[in-house]
């Protein structure tokens, strides 16, 4: 009989982890990978070049954000101005973007909502909402792009996305040290980090995880009586 149970209880733990692993392995669902490629589409409707993923950009995008993350106003306007010397001393060094390979910044746009989007509602309704960062996003200029998404709490909004363009030839802008991992960031997403994430929350959530392992565990409890 506790032999039977046991059984139910490894079956159950597989499932778990086959769970996670389809879920980890679905492109991470990183919202901010998914924005850039939007932003690329639509450029690329126009016959302009796509932009490369550059994670650096992706990085102090987030970090812009967050410092704006209490400045969404009630119509959902960014009414926030960080100071330009900010990405080189602030956003470029929380990240660990290395500063001898800081490249030219050729544009942002910046947008919040009240309550969280999936990535076609945020280009839309946020990120690329007028004319003008529309003229933004099509600019020649640009070579890269980087995509920041953060809450301004922790389980709630208001939410907000910040793109990041750059326009260095070589490939070898805002590299991030330690071969390009840079500092590990406790909340928020970014494009091209490698972590999920899908709503500028954590950086991945475990408790399928954690649940498969405490039943793993239960299990060789029971088996070993
Ligand atoms: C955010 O808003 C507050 C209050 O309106 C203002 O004092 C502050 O300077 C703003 N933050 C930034 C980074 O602009
Ligand atoms: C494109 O971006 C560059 C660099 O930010 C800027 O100088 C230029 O005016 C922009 N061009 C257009 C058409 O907006
Ligand atoms: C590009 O973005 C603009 C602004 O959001 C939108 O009106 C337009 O339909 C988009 N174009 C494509 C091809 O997605
Ligand atoms: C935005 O651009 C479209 C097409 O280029 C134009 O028809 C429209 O009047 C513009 N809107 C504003 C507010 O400038
Ligand atoms: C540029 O980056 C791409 C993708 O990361 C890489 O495959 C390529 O080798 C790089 N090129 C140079 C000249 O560093
Ligand atoms: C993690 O996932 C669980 C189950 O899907 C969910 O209840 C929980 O809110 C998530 N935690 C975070 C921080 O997103």
């Amino acid at each position: 009989m506790v032999k039977r149970i046991c059984c139910f209880g490894w079956v159950i733990a597989l499932g778990l982890l086959l769970l996670v692993a389809s879920v980890s392995s679905k492109n991470r669902e990183n919202q901010a990978n998914d924005l850039v490629d939007l932003i690329n589409k639509n450029r690329t409707s126009k016959k302009l070049p796509a932009l490369k993923t550059n994670p650096g950009l992706g990085c102090m995008a987030m970090q812009y954000i967050k410092e704006c993350r209490f400045n969404c106003t009630q119509t959902n306007q960014v009414n926030c101005k960080p100071p330009e010397n900010d990405f080189t001393e602030i956003f470029g060094p929380n990240c660990g973007v290395e500063l001898p390979t800081f490249g030219t910044i050729s544009g942002l746009v910046v947008g919040c909502y009240q309550k969280h989007l999936e990535p076609p509602e945020a280009f839309r309704k946020v990120l690329v909402h007028d004319n003008g960062t529309l003229l933004v996003l099509r600019n020649r200029t640009h070579r890269e792009v980087g995509v920041g998404i953060i809450r301004a709490k922790r389980r709630k909004g208001p939410y907000f996305w910040c793109a990041l363009f750059g326009s260095d030839e070589r490939n070898s802008s805002f590299v991030l040290e330690d071969l390009g991992k840079g500092i590990e960031q406790k909340e928020g997403c970014y494009s091209g980090s490698g972590s999920f994430c899908s709503s500028g929350g954590q950086n991945g959530n475990f408790s399928f995880l954690v649940n498969g392992v405490w039943m793993l565990i239960f299990c060789f409890f029971v088996s070993g009586i």
